[in-house]
């Protein structure tokens, strides 16, 4: 087991062979093994095969290629539906509709999520995740057909690997841990933790062709910026509200 977690690498391109009911059904069941805070299972998970919502669902993703070109797309959502329905027919007042809530649901279900990843890969499928999938939560909403009290969380796309690429870096463990309590980084540890990833190869590619003086400043500057962060903030506020978990 840890020598698949240690050989793990997203796959973003697949080959064009479906991934069978069997397999799909052993894996779901395998994920759904996860730990659940208080086992209440508060998520739901969208199994997207057909082209046609395939195309609805990729521009929701700003086009990712690997929502069309995978097989199977799995959109993991924040569930207190199911829920508080089951509340209420045992006549039991549901207090969720907070941001706490919220937060649990997504816990349990990127911890689905990950396990469903874990045993995908267990299979020799490949799989990646798409952040994109809390930008544009409203729109996925209508077209998932997803009611009150359920949020898109994240989204993988599975399938048959048709790469092999090559694996990417980690920080050093000795950047992760602290032992006992947290002890804050000098900028010589920083620097020193950070030069594997700014060293490498594609890394010192994409600061000089966006004319940037640093990696850093391709992640600030190009690739995850305020003002989009924001944008996208606000609008999850939104869709927070809408969906009944700002403590109503
Ligand atoms: C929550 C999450 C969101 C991600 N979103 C995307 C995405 O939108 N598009 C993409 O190509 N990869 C996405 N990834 C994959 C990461 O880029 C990838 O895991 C990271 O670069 C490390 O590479 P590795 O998984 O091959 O080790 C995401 C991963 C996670 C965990």
């Amino acid at each position: 087991m840890i020598k698949q977690l240690m050989s793990h690498r997203t796959i973003r391109k697949y080959k064009n062979i479906p991934v069978g009911e069997e397999i799909l059904r052993e894996i779901l069941e395998a994920g759904c093994r996860a730990s659940t805070t208080g086992n209440m299972q508060l998520y739901s998970i969208i199994i997207t095969r057909d082209v046609a919502r395939k195309k609805e669902l990729a521009p929701l993703h700003f086009n990712q290629p690997m929502v069309l070109n995978a097989p199977l797309v799995l959109t993991f959502c924040a569930d207190f539906n199911r829920f508080n329905k089951w509340c209420k027919l045992g006549k039991a007042e549901p207090g969720y509709d907070n941001f706490l809530s919220f937060v649990t649901a997504a816990i349990d279900v990127l911890l689905v999520a990950q396990n469903v990843t874990i045993a995908a890969e267990s299979e020799g499928l490949g799989v990646c995740y798409l952040g994109t999938t809390t930008y544009l939560a409203d729109k996925i909403i209508d077209v998932l057909k997803l009611p009150k009290g359920v949020i898109p969380v994240t989204t993988l796309t599975i399938g048959w690997p048709d790469e092999h690429p090559e694996q990417i870096d980690r920080l050093p463990l000795e950047a992760i841990i602290h032992d006992e309590s947290y002890r804050d980084y000098t900028n010589e540890e920083i620097s020193s933790f950070y030069k594997g990833k700014e060293n490498r190869e594609d890394n010192l590619k994409f600061v000089a062709e966006n004319n940037k003086e640093s990696l850093a400043q391709v992640f600030t500057d190009i690739r995850y910026k305020k003002g989009d962060n924001i944008a996208f903030s606000n609008r999850l506020l939104g869709v927070l509200k809408d969906q009944g978990f700002m403590n109503q």
